[in-house]
């Protein structure tokens, strides 16, 4: 699924649609260069949960930030600041990957592309100014259709 998005807010209400077909033991890959959107499209994500997006900041730092809607938990990774897959191992991070009580959210995902066998690949990329492409792939994960 391909899509074209011609500013922030138009991201964040795709985000918003397809965190609707979202549910804990989804993992949601975030890929794309620096400021094509993850965080944006995380936070649309999240506001369907019932986070309130001023909140949320990318875990650029603390590497992951935990949030709570309802009885549901919601893990969102940043990998940025990751140079190698020993250093996720030793940190033990990648049990927040498999967790089958959350709904998981990993910016720069690309980087341990290789260790995670399925979720739902958001492939974003920046065009110009305020227009992104965003390319949705399934991963062995049941396939579901929305629209902008
Ligand atoms: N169509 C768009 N979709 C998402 N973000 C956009 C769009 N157009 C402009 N932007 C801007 O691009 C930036 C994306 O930043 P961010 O989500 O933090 O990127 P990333 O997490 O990928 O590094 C924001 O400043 C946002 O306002
Ligand atoms: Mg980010």
């Amino acid at each position: 699924m391909d899509f074209i998005t011609t500013s922030e807010k138009e991201t964040k209400r795709l985000a918003w649609r397809f965190a609707g077909y979202l549910k804990e033991g989804d993992l949601v890959l975030l890929e794309g260069p620096l400021g094509a959107g993850k965080t944006v499209f995380a936070k649309g994500i999240l506001k369907r949960f019932g986070v309130n997006p001023d909140k949320v900041k990318s875990p650029t730092f603390t590497v992951i930030k935990e949030y709570k809607s309802g009885s549901e938990f919601i893990y969102h990774i940043d990998l940025y600041r990751l140079r190698t897959k020993t250093e996720l191992l030793n940190l033990g991070y990648e049990d927040y990957f498999y967790s089958s009580q959350a709904l998981v959210l990993i910016e720069w995902a690309d980087k341990v592309e290789s260790m995670i066998q399925k979720g739902i690949k958001v492939k974003m990329d920046y065009v110009a100014i305020n227009k992104r492409k965003i390319k949705i792939e399934f991963k062995n994960h049941p396939e579901f259709n929305f629209s902008l």
